[in-house]
């Protein structure tokens, strides 16, 4: 008892997991003196069980009880009371009162709270449950003043793109580019059986406004269209629609083939149109409410009507047809390329960033009314920093969503904390100065530029079973500003951190600082310490796309090209030498990027082939700009760590412990970033660091250079991922190894850090141990604790740190690491560094 008083007084929580998210309803502060504020009664307007106002009139039930342990009656009460529905139902009850209703768009909702009587009225069911939503985030907020609120969404399509595959070992796993573990929605090749996370999933989209989800791979398996597996669906579905949530599908586009036994998937032939009017017929029997479908076509291997020379607008419009009598619509997306035919070494102007324009320009008119094409924010893929996709521009006649990207494939697997709103603002805000007049992003996808009327937002998610959803609880913040960007990109991206942390962690203003200032510095840390000055990605392209690889970018068909020799690097992509990219914009933006002098520095070698002497606007060189962003970026991960442990015993260990480990496995990869691209380009250009940092680490004694038993020394691939280009591994599978060195430095303190390589073959365990006396072990089971890309390579996905702090040394101690191999592991050591207090390197 005496316990749980303690834990009410200090405002600390009960372990948490995560699988709340934000919609925790933890009790606020002194929530007993509102209770006067608050209404005491529910009245649902045509409430219908498993419809949006029926689970509004529980939210708010849930909600009130548990943020102010406030138990409201259902029904008519005498106190105060929220009443919750449709505009209409409400009009029906209340002729008078429709003069003084706003007008609201389709999901919109108004909001009145007047001394505790809560008014919400949706324009249609789904707005009411957001309506009800945004009250309680108001309330748990700690805000329990009258207010009235007119909010409409600012666009119409706001949809989640799951990348889950029906079988896991499909393309990539269970889900592709997902890193929270196994699908919610498919198992073995069927839709679970149990779908109760989907229900919960839903449940946090509909609480920021999302209104569909495709629920599998746009690398889709033609077998979801079996007869069983549609069943499966509608299940789905079920579950999706207390929540206003409405599912949608991803398409094969050869299925009439693969699935109908057709001998063709041609979209002008009349039987593939035949075949998918019935597909898309029985799935709307099934799910009457379905949204629609997605297509990923002639795109990356992916069949689609170009391989029977049909344009991309004929298969399109295949699918807007049979959808039209149903009321769906279909997001037919632009990234559309060919791998195949791209060589760099042939024609390096043939470049991929051209190819969304090149493929849609002259179609713009050729759509059918339900088609939207979704486009990638950039012209490549998701990059940690690119220009906005020209495309946007040219479609005026058809919609456009912006497809963004939640799961942090390129920027961290979620093993990085990133947070993504700066950047999608960045983006909605650039002007595109279409025929010379101002043409934001954000007023083109929501339709108020050109004037479509199907336009929008696609993130792709990829959520998982893991209890935190996305595998990091704070990655948790951008799935959240996804949302609320969506539905008004005005809102500002420390606003919606200030929410969420009160929504996830609570009112503790330390706890607020601390998360912001971590988010706020993630997306510029990691641009620094990975790819800068729009050189792009900088990952393993070939394999994970996690680590540090840069030279992958080059040499393959791939078309994320660097350009990178040992004199020069960057993609010319100009009018005037390059690949004409630039072009692709309206004459002012052109002009702008044609330009190397009105370039900005952040995107110079996207759009310049460049010296690394070449002088930016800083007045650094290239490559010395690069030498000191990767110190930089790096430097700010390592506060990360020590930022976020004066939060201990703040918020609940649980979830403190779990972003503990990721923050301090961040800070140790951060270094490996940091070392290998800054090797990589030292190496190549041959052009020392000004400061003299790179290639010089007086701290660290290579594995290699240890008095080896058992262990034996191995040339590293690509040779930037070790320091000193080797490593030590075992010298057999059951071998073990022993690296033993005799230490020199002074006497005292040190920070023990060792550099090791945590591969998916197994589980090593390492131990250190300094005269005999052991400092401590570590097993190599990241792939259980990291959802990132698992590989089998000693490379930079797997390179890790492990530090022991503040270890007593003598100079002349005997330092040992005794590594024990598991399975195919051979417990690889890069290096060890004896660090002074103070130092990381
Ligand atoms: C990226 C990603 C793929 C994905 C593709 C897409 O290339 O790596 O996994 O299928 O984008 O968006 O279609």
């Amino acid at each position: 008892m005496r316990s749980l008083l303690w834990l009410a007084v200090v405002g600390l929580a009960v372990a948490e997991d995560g699988l709340s998210a934000w919609l925790r309803y933890a009790r606020v502060p002194s929530a007993s003196r509102h209770l006067g504020k608050l209404p005491s009664a529910v009245v649902t307007l045509n409430a219908t069980k498993g419809y949006p106002v029926h689970t509004a009139g529980k939210e708010l039930v849930d909600g009130i009880g548990g943020l102010f342990g406030k138990k409201l009656t259902v029904g008519k009460s005498k106190g105060t009371t929220a009443t919750v529905g449709t505009v209409s139902a409400y009009v029906d009850k209340n002729p008078s009162a429709a003069k003084g209703l706003p007008d609201l768009v389709e999901d919109g909702f108004y909001l009145k709270v007047s001394k505790g009587n809560v008014l919400i009225l949706g324009q249609n069911e789904r707005g009411a449950l957001y309506g009800a939503f945004h009250y309680l985030s108001v309330i748990a907020q700690g805000n329990v003043s009258d207010f009235t609120l007119t909010s409409n969404p600012d666009a119409p399509v706001r949809w989640v793109n799951q990348w889950d595959n029906m079988q896991d070992g499909g393309t990539h796993g269970s889900v592709e580019r997902g890193y929270g573990g196994d699908s919610i929605f498919f198992w073995d090749g069927y839709i679970r059986e149990d779908l109760t996370r989907a229900g919960q999933y839903a449940r946090l989209l509909a609480s920021i406004g999302i209104n569909a989800v495709v629920a599998n791979n746009v690398n889709a398996n033609a077998s979801i269209l079996t007869p069983e597996n549609m069943d499966g669906l509608a299940r789905i579905a079920d579950v999706f629609r207390p929540y206003g949530v409405q599912l949608g599908l991803s398409l094969n586009f050869a299925a009439p083939q693969l699935l109908g036994g057709l001998d063709t998937f041609d979209p002008l032939d009349n039987s593939v149109v035949n075949w998918w009017q019935g597909i898309t017929d029985n799935l709307y029997k099934r799910i009457p409410d379905m949204a629609g479908y997605l297509v990923k076509a002639n795109s990356e291997g992916q069949p689609g009507p170009m391989t029977y020379n049909r344009t991309l607008a004929d298969g399109a419009n295949l699918f807007a047809r049979t959808l039209q009598p149903h009321g769906g619509i279909i997001l037919f997306r632009a990234f559309v390329y060919d791998h195949r035919t791209l060589n760099q070494t042939l024609d390096w102007k043939a470049d991929r960033a051209n190819a969304a324009a090149d493929y849609f320009d002259g179609l713009d008119d050729k759509f059918e009314d339900n088609v939207v094409i979704q486009i990638k924010y950039g012209p490549i893929d998701f990059q940690v920093r690119e220009p906005v996709s020209p495309l946007f521009g040219h479609l005026r006649k058809t919609g456009a969503t912006i497809e963004l990207q939640i799961t942090q494939e390129y920027l961290g697997q979620q093993a990085h904390v990133v947070y993504l709103a700066p950047m999608w603002k960045e983006l909605l805000d650039f002007d595109l100065r279409v025929d010379s007049k101002p043409s934001t992003l954000k007023d083109i996808v929501a339709g108020k530029r050109f004037g479509q009327k199907l336009t929008g937002y696609a993130g792709v998610v990829n959520v998982g079973t893991n209890t935190t959803w996305l595998g990091s609880h704070l990655a948790m913040s951008n799935l959240y500003a996804y949302g609320k960007l969506a539905w008004d990109p005005e809102q500002t991206s420390t606003g919606i951190l200030k929410e969420w942390t009160t929504l996830t962690f609570g009112h503790d203003k330390l706890v607020h600082d601390v998360i912001t200032k971590i988010s706020m510095e993630s997306w510029p840390a990691y641009e620094d310490y990975s790819g800068n000055l729009g050189i792009q990605t900088l990952t393993d392209i070939l394999l994970g796309h996690y680590g540090p690889n840069p030279g992958s970018q080059d040499g393959n068909p791939w078309g994320q090209w660097t350009r990178a020799d040992d004199d020069t690097i960057g993609m010319d992509r100009t009018v005037r030498n390059g690949t004409g990219f630039a072009g692709q914009y309206s004459p002012e933006i052109a002009a702008m990027y044609e330009n190397i002098e009105t370039t900005p520095d952040n995107l110079l070698l996207w759009f310049h082939h460049v010296p690394y002497t070449q002088k930016l606007k800083s007045g650094k060189t290239v490559i010395q700009h690069f030498y000191d962003a990767h110190y930089k970026g790096s430097a700010t991960a390592q506060t990360f760590v020590t930022l976020w442990e004066k939060l201990k015993g703040r918020i609940d260990r649980e979830r403190y412990e779990h972003v503990l480990f990721r923050l301090i496995y961040q800070a140790g990869h951060s270094l490996v970033w940091r070392d290998s691209v800054n090797q990589f380009y030292f190496n190549k250009s041959g052009i020392p660091d000004e400061l003299g940092r790179v290639g010089n680490h007086k701290y660290r004694i290579e594995a290699e250079k240890m008095e080896l038993k058992g262990y034996k020394s191995y040339r590293v691939s690509p040779f930037e991922a070790a320091s000193g280009f080797h490593c030590v591994v075992t010298e057999t599978n059951s071998t073990v190894g022993e690296a033993k060195t005799t230490l020199k430095v002074p006497s005292g303190k040190y920070d023990l850090a060792v550099n090791y390589y945590d591969m998916a073959l197994g589980n090593s365990t390492w131990e250190l141990f300094v005269d005999r006396k052991l400092v401590g072990k570590w097993k190599g089971d990241l792939e259980y604790e990291l959802g990132r890309a698992p590989s089998p390579y000693i490379d930079g996905q797997t390179a890790a740190r492990k530090t022991f702090k503040g270890v007593r040394v003598k100079k002349g101690s005997e330092l040992k690491i005794v590594g024990r191999p598991d399975g195919l592991e051979p417990a690889p050591i890069d290096y060890i560094s004896v660090l002074p207090e103070g130092i990381v390197d």
